[in-house]
């Protein structure tokens, strides 16, 4: 509270029993221990106090000097009072509450402090969720999910970026919630010739990242207490916002074939949303088979649910033919596709992006432009300029041919180095490679030792809700090795680095 508002508030009463510098004492002090007057703050002058309140001068040191006695106030004559440092912090306020017990309506007060209470939602937002990576060192081994750099064409984005700050056409107002026009024309026809997605650029939706676009489809698409299927183990990204908009989350196994959207129907019956990763599954890599494809789409067919396909990394495939999104397998408009560019480009860039359905496209379009009226316009343009320049197109093919290559060498160091330790497990394409202990081992005991090698090692169980009922016949322990930001070198020293953490850990006994 600032001093004029305190000094405003005062009110002493002039024909009381209690004496004026007393009714002043207890004032000041009771705005001490309640915190509106802060420690350290400085009271006014005597002289200055008296004139305001229109009493006598001697009636402000009284109260002073006993203020001061009993350590609330610290200062000495002509150098100022202040509210004494040293004094302890306010305790917490009392808070009034209704007790059901009391038949009184009169609310009574508890001794014990009540924080205000969250929302049911606020409070969900916390369930499976982990503190985000943040990244502000050189990517290490493993770290996962993280392009390669070294080869980013910085030179031609900031380029591309200074001409958009040169010729920003008036277009750094408020823009379109949905995003910058070129940009969804542009990735309408790069969805279509590269993942088959069927859609007008009406229907594409930018978001800051993919996360962003998660967050608003669960928020929009599920009523608290509906069901949601997801893959486990699964993306915690997914699972959390679906947590955070309060569905019953079901946690459902993947196979060889990935999704087991049987086992869902059978053991769950119904749900109106299913979240997958049906090109790459996250983090053991399978593909979803063609025929759990066309189960899945009848399914949510016949069930009117809702699919969200995350289809995350799909531009890194090295073996085997390229494989259309589940969206363009799609004819009753079940699927909504989600992708980023936090893999093709980089993840600081938070672009991401959604294809939905043309009935939906209004109300997603609506909650985008309540949650931040509309992502950064700047880099949507120079993304536009980037894509139609032929820069994008040149990285991703660059790109997958390094990625490729570094895959290889880190399967060729496993095979060198650990294979007495790791099984591999799909290496059709990603940025990352799940290895599984061929011993019984601890996986926090390895990434710990890891760490301490200088290691970054994520676990296969980070990906595992303690919630979910049911473990993956193909999920064992092990890591998730990611290998797209490593140079082939970094790869190679890091295998030997890893075998020494891996013996160094043999003889624990838990999996967990
Ligand atoms: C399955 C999956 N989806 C999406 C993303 C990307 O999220 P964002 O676009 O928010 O960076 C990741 C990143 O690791 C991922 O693993």
């Amino acid at each position: 509270m600032h001093i004029s508002l305190f000094l405003t508030s005062l009110q002493l009463t002039r024909n009381s029993d209690t004496p004026l510098f007393r009714q002043l004492y207890a004032a000041i002090k009771q705005a001490i221990l309640n915190g509106a007057l802060p420690v350290g703050m400085q009271l006014p002058p005597s002289r200055e106090f008296c004139q305001h309140l229109a009493i006598s001068r001697q009636t402000v040191l009284n109260a002073y000097e006993l203020l001061l006695a009993e350590g609330y106030l610290s200062g000495t004559v002509g150098k100022g009072t202040y509210v004494n440092v040293d004094l302890p912090q306010p305790p917490a306020k009392r808070t009034l509450v209704h007790t059901k017990s009391t038949k009184s309506t009169m609310p009574t007060t508890t001794t014990t402090p009540i924080a205000p209470a969250l929302s049911k939602r606020g409070r969900q937002f916390l369930e499976f969720a982990s503190p985000a990576p943040v990244h502000h060192d050189k990517s290490r081994a493993f770290r996962v999910s993280m392009p390669g750099l070294d080869v980013f064409p910085f030179d031609v984005w900031s380029r591309l970026e200074a001409r958009r700050w040169r010729h920003h056409e008036n277009k750094l107002g408020y823009s379109d919630p949905a995003g910058d026009a070129r940009l969804r024309e542009l990735l309408a026809v790069y969805l279509k010739t590269s993942r088959g997605v069927d859609c007008l650029p009406e229907q594409i939706i930018i978001t800051s990242g993919s996360q962003q676009a998660l967050y608003l489809l669960a928020s929009t698409l599920l009523d608290p207490g509906e069901r949601a299927w997801v893959e486990s183990p699964g993306y915690r990204g997914a699972i959390s916002a679906l947590y955070a908009a309060q569905a019953e989350v079901c946690h459902i196994p993947v196979d060889q074939e990935g999704f087991d959207v049987d086992f869902a129907a059978r053991h769950y019956l119904h749900a109106k949303v299913v979240c997958v990763t049906p090109s790459r599954h996250l983090p053991l890599g399978m593909t979803m088979s063609l025929q759990r494809r066309l189960d899945l789409l009848a399914w949510a067919k016949a069930h009117s649910a809702w699919i969200i396909e995350d289809d995350y990394d799909s531009e890194y495939r090295y073996k085997g033919a390229p494989i259309a999104s589940l969206q363009s397998l799609d004819n009753n408009g079940n699927v909504v596709y989600v992708g980023t560019m936090s893999k093709v480009l980089f993840p600081g860039l938070r672009l991401g992006y959604m294809v939905v359905p043309t009935d939906l496209v209004a109300h997603v379009i609506q909650a985008k432009s309540m949650l931040d009226r509309h992502t950064a316009i700047v880099p949507q343009m120079v993304l536009a300029d980037f894509i139609s320049e032929g820069h994008f197109g040149r990285h991703i093919k660059r790109t997958r041919k390094l990625y490729a290559q570094r895959q290889a060498t880190l399967l060729d160091a496993i095979q060198f180095y650990l294979a007495d330790e790791l099984d591999c497990g799909h290496a059709d394409g990603g940025l990352d490679l799940a290895v599984h202990f061929r011993t019984r081992r601890s996986e926090a005991a390895v990434v710990q030792a890891g760490a301490a090698a200088g290691l970054e090692l994520r676990p296969l169980s980070f990906f595992l809700s303690p919630r979910a009922e049911y473990v993956s016949p193909a999920y064992s322990p092990g890591l998730l090795l990611g290998f797209s930001s490593l140079n082939e070198d970094e790869i190679m020293s890091s295998s030997l680095l890893l075998r020494e953490v891996l013996s160094s850990t043999k003889r624990s006994r838990s999996t967990t």
